[in-house]
């Protein structure tokens, strides 16, 4: 168990097909007191992810839930303060939260551009902040930004350049965090992925996920399992030494 008793909030988790619920999954194998966090989030979904994740690992697992829009910083420094009153402390933020569109350059509006920077970067920005408050306090603390590889080379597969441009900012975010507050212990790493098996790829005709796939050079998309599996060693002590980092998981789909 890399996580025993760790509490982890996990944001962008409602859909049980999405990244976050991956992360949860694991992270409750893995012994962590885990809050399921969501735009999304309501009682029945967290009665299914629980469901779910009991029956994968034959045994009755905890598991907290909140709601969340992370683009509203009251609500983010809310959801510290409820998780930190109910489990005393935070140890690792996942931040998974996101949305995409595909629109071309000159066609994206200005209300779509200020969403997408809204949720994407400034919802990031916010719950690092609020986080951040309670893990200088604590003198200790994780954060695992989900950026992606529409940020490294100039667009996404499904995103359109507010999206890559919203998730480059979340890379300068992650690096800026791990050089400002190392010195206290708190560590702060970004993931990028690509391809995973999730909705955000439901857009996709199969002709195009076909072509796509066959640039991969492991010749498959991902499983948010895969995904979750980087997390879960930024999460844990196996990358004690590690911040400011960014990891692929992408199939070799981005090689630099
Ligand atoms: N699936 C991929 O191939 C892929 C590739 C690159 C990056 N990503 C990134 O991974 C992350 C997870 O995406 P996913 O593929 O699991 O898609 P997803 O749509 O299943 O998950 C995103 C979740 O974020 C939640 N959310 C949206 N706005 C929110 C808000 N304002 N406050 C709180 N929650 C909000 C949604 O309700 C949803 O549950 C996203 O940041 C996405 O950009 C995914």
């Amino acid at each position: 168990m890399l996580l025993k008793d760790k509490v982890c909030v996990v944001v962008g988790a409602a859909s049980l097909r999405s990244i976050g619920f991956g992360v949860v999954d694991l992270f409750v194998e893995h012994g962590a007191k885990v809050v399921a966090v969501d735009l999304a989030m309501n009682d029945a979904t967290l009665a299914d992810m629980k469901t779910a994740i009991e029956a994968r690992l034959q045994r009755s697992v905890l598991l907290d839930g909140l709601q969340c829009d992370i683009s509203q910083p009251e609500a983010c420094d809310q959801l510290v303060r409820d998780v930190v009153q109910r489990h005393g402390a935070i140890d690792c933020l996942v931040n998974s939260a996101g949305i995409v569109k595909s629109t071309s350059l000159l066609d994206i509006s200005f209300q779509e551009l200020d969403l997408m920077l809204q949720v994407n970067l400034k919802g990031a920005f916010h719950l690092c902040q609020s986080v951040l408050k309670a893990f200088v306090a604590q003198r200790s603390g994780n954060i695992v930004n989900v950026s992606s590889l529409a940020a490294q080379r100039g667009g996404g597969l499904v995103g359109g350049a507010h999206y890559a441009a919203s998730k480059g900012g979340v890379l300068s975010l992650t690096r800026t965090i791990a050089r400002e507050f190392g010195h206290l212990g708190i560590r702060a790493n970004a993931i990028c992925p690509a391809m995973i098996d999730t909705p955000m790829l439901d857009g996709l005709s199969p002709e195009r996920l076909n072509d796509i796939v066959e640039a991969i050079p492991l010749k498959r998309i991902g499983t948010t399992r895969e995904l979750a599996g980087a997390c879960l060693f930024l999460a844990s002590e196996l990358s004690g030494f590690v911040t400011g980092a960014t990891i692929d998981v992408n199939g070799g789909t981005h090689i630099h």
